[in-house]
């Protein structure tokens, strides 16, 4: 019988760090909610896959503080962007709501087409509510006499209040059901890279 290696194929990375101001932000987030649950309602009509509160799609155009909360995260990322090397130029904020889970409350696995993902995540210690990513569902090849598994398709990814996330919006992600009495409260953003200049040197 040959020798017959392995090797590891297709990794894929999701970037976080913890906002600053997070009181604030939770301070100016709760008071959207509160407008929300008592007579703003902006909810979507469309079925979507956030079984749970949330605002409309463009909450950043309809709220100062979202706008503002979005501008101070693209800065961050085109910050970190410039310095990494990685080749998207600008961002732009096309879409951003805010979430809020209650009892029972969850998001079923879906993913955000192309945009560069981000959420924020304000108030998630104390539910007991988590966020996976979902490897694409691939074949594998699994010994018949064993119990042991070595593929993994589900990861559960930890944050704190305060932590923001970032990941390619095609990267399959879920909530699960918050079993507390707590509110889980995110906001998500959707950003579209943007080459604004002329590419010179793909001429
Ligand atoms: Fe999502």
């Amino acid at each position: 019988m040959p020798l017959i290696s392995r090797l590891p194929i297709f990794t894929q990375e999701l970037f976080y760090y913890q906002i600053d101001n997070l009181s604030e932000w939770q301070e100016k987030i709760q008071h959207i909610i509160m407008a929300e649950e008592t007579n703003l309602k902006t909810e979507p009509s469309e079925r979507c896959n956030v079984f749970a509160g949330r605002t409309d799609w463009n909450s950043h155009q309809r709220y100062k503080a979202l706008d503002d909360l979005g501008t101070e995260i693209r800065l961050s990322l085109e910050d970190f962007i410039r310095k990494e090397g990685y080749d998207i130029p600008t961002l732009a904020l096309h879409e951003c709501w805010v979430n809020w889970y209650k009892k029972d409350e969850h998001a079923v696995p879906h993913k955000h087409d192309n945009f560069l993902a981000v959420v924020l995540f304000l108030n998630v210690e104390d539910s007991e509510s988590y966020f996976f990513v979902h490897a694409d569902n691939n074949a594998v090849l699994q010994k018949k006499e064993t119990n042991h598994v070595t593929y993994n398709n589900l990861k559960q990814i930890n944050v704190k209040d305060g932590t923001v996330i970032f990941f390619d919006g095609k990267v399959m992600h879920s909530v699960s059901a918050n079993k507390s009495n707590k509110t889980r409260v995110t906001v998500a953003f959707n950003f579209v890279p943007i080459y604004d200049e002329i590419r010179h040197e793909h001429k």
